[in-house]
């Protein structure tokens, strides 16, 4: 398959100064919030553009959605929202009297304050129903304006503090008209940046209004960004919103306010009209993301882990020598690693760590991205922060915490990470629409060791023989994963099936296998709505075996040392544990093609049979596979 993200970009960055409040942003709480935002002002259909772009956005939230249509000419914006997924949007809407449309502005949300109702959804209205806006962020002092407003005469119909901005704009509006001084795009641009001054948090913003033939976008803390195609200008909260034909995207800095018409108008914080901001670095940014026949995205990613490997190790793996690979990322050679991420990368980042540690021996430690405090002083350290997003906002806080230099390990190198650190090592592996890590994490576990062989290499800690036995072991990881998946895919459907309606599992392991069955573990919760306790297997007798009773599951990841795990397995299976085994062994109920000796990371081949397992069990339950309950696919909130 083709990939869109196929170079590592190196760059070097200075701390830069917020616009709006002349800090070092690096010294500033930042905030983010989930949901995406789209715009869309051109040629074609505001409505294709807009739900095509809310559909590749919907990873970030799915609670609900909504767009609003502003047919032009002073005629009346159309508001159509919707409680739950896009699907029932595209219900809501008459699509031969919308296609007409040629602006608009989309939002899916991710509720964090106010129920995920029709009521709550964007856009938001003014009094008059005219001005009509989406926002990404929080703002801190609702409570206040809200008040001011009430006691003003607005009409405040919602819980949502994003409604506030639009009666603000309202009355900024009537107030400007009222004393002529301006008209056109830029009374609007006026009157959303009057209405921003009153605003204290965070916000990405995408306006129109009765009597605009406009969409004005305006960013503070919450990413967004504009792009250009030869029928429109649009806006989107990341690359995926952008229609496929989009030709340059450029990033807002906070402050910055751009009025998208036939053309694009730049101003920054100050009022001040400015160029256009540098277009972003990379190729093509928006990959087709089809299912090509798949079922769901979920399987068709799972299918896709092979050649993401491939990529990965033809990108990485002629560079390991002498650290290669660290100069060809522009960063210096640290005595200490420090990794930090959440969730399934947290598990890439751990397997790198025992990698760095195993072959390298060099001191590394790995870090929850939401429980990092900046409490210890280690000096000459790199920090890794693994984040297949690379919008994590956990992540982006945890690296607020530590000194340069920083290494992104990401599938998004225009991400928000990715743009703010020393380094970034792309992954590679086109988009991943299923919520839940599949591809992205075999890509890290692939990426991540390579860094380690390339950085225990830059320390002379592996002889030229051992490096050579290490890339061969590294290039037989493909033909392993994709043999594995057509062996295990079958046989763990049917187990899956026979399995389904166990409410409580263990998931178990040791050494370099203990990631994996906690990945195994995570997909199993998150996909099927599973009760699911991993522990390392020594850990058992220490509490976690009082949950074992008659036929619990207990899925074993075969791991070095065999037989201590042996042993483990004996106890739990003494007490009528139902052993679902998984490895390379002629008897394992779960069986993968394993390495004859355990590579430095590990059984990797495990988790594709782990995921498999995941994947029935959620097929038979009857859950959506791609977009599970509760969750986003890029959490933007702390
Ligand atoms: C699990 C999953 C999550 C993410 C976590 C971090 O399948 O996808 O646990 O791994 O939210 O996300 P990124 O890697 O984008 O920082």
């Amino acid at each position: 398959m083709p990939f869109p993200f196929d170079r590592i970009i190196i760059e070097v960055r200075t701390a830069a100064v917020d616009p709006v409040l002349s800090q070092p942003i690096d010294s500033i709480t930042r905030e983010w919030i989930m949901c995406g935002i789209v715009a869309y002002c051109g040629h074609g259909s505001a409505v294709s553009a807009l739900t095509d772009g809310l559909a590749r956005l919907e990873y970030r939230g799915y609670d609900s959605t909504g767009v609003a249509l502003n047919p032009g000419n002073g005629r009346e914006v159309k508001f159509v929202r919707a409680a739950g997924r896009l699907s029932q949007l595209l219900v809501a809407l008459t699509l031969d009297e919308e296609c007409n449309f040629r602006i608009g502005i989309g939002h899916t949300r991710w509720a964090t304050h106010g129920a995920p109702s029709t009521t709550n959804a964007h856009p938001h209205r003014d009094c008059t129903g005219k001005v009509a806006v989406v926002h990404n962020g929080t703002i801190d002092n609702a409570v206040m304006l809200r008040t001011e407003l009430m006691a003003d005469g607005h009409i405040v119909a919602t819980e949502v503090d994003t409604e506030l901005i639009a009666h603000l704009i309202e009355d900024n509006l009537s107030e400007a008209r009222a004393h002529e001084v301006i008209e056109g795009p830029d009374l609007l641009v006026a009157a959303v940046a009057a209405a921003t001054r009153r605003l204290q948090g965070s916000w990405a913003l995408a306006v129109t209004a009765q009597g605009f033939d406009c969409v004005v976008v305006t960013r503070y803390r919450s990413p967004l960004l504009v792009g250009e195609s030869e029928k429109a200008h649009t806006a989107a909260s990341d690359v995926l919103g952008f229609e496929l034909d989009v030709e340059t995207i450029r990033e807002l800095n906070d402050g910055d306010i751009v009025s998208l018409s036939s053309r694009a108008v730049w101003v920054d914080a100050h009022g001040r009209q400015i160029p256009a901001r540098a277009p972003l670095l990379g190729p093509g940014p928006v990959a087709a993301a089809t299912l090509d026949g798949a079922p769901d995205f979920t399987s068709k990613e799972m299918a896709e882990q092979p050649s993401a490997a491939r990529h990965v190790i033809d990108t990485l793996g002629g560079r390991l020598e002498h650290g290669r690979l660290l100069d060809d990322l522009g960063l210096p050679l640290c005595c200490r690693v420090r990794l930090v991420a959440c969730g399934s990368s947290f598990y890439a980042a751990q397997i790198t760590a025992r990698v760095l540690t195993r072959i390298g021996g060099i001191p590394t430690r790995v870090v929850i991205a939401s429980e990092c405090t900046a409490d210890v002083n280690e000096t000459d350290t790199l920090t890794v922060a693994f984040s297949q997003s690379g919008e994590t906002a956990d992540v982006l806080s945890a690296m607020d915490a530590w000194p340069r230099p920083w290494l992104a390990v990401t599938n998004n190198p225009q991400s928000t990470l990715a743009r703010r650190a020393d380094g970034v090592l792309g992954l590679g592996c086109g988009p991943e629409l299923g919520v839940a890590a599949t591809k992205s994490f075999t890509a890290q576990v692939v990426a991540g060791s390579a860094l380690a062989i390339a950085m225990s290499a830059a320390h002379d800690r592996i002889s030229g023989a051992e490096l050579a036995r290490l890339q061969a072991q590294l290039a037989a990881v493909p033909d392993r994963l994709a043999a594995t998946d057509e062996q295990v895919a079958p046989i763990a459907a049917e187990l899956a099936a026979e399995l389904a309606h166990q409410p409580g599992w263990i998931f178990m392991s040791r050494g370099a296998g203990m990631p994996y069955a906690s990945e195994g573990a995570l997909k199993l919760k998150e996909l099927a709505y599973r009760w699911v306790e991993a522990t390392p297997a020594g850990e058992l007798k220490h509490g976690p075996i009082a949950l074992v009773q008659d036929q619990t599951p207990v899925v074993v990841v075969q791991a070095q040392p065999a037989a201590r795990l042996a042993v483990n397995v004996a106890e739990v299976a003494a007490r009528g544990a139902r052993i679902i085994t998984v490895g390379g062994g002629e008897d394992a109920n779960l069986p993968v093609v394993a390495a004859d000796e355990e590579p430095p990371w590990g059984p990797l081949e495990a988790v594709i049979a782990l995921q498999h397992l995941a994947l029935g069990v959620t097929r038979h339950l009857g859950h959506d596979v791609d977009r599970p309950r509760n969750l986003a696919k890029s959490v933007t909130v702390e």
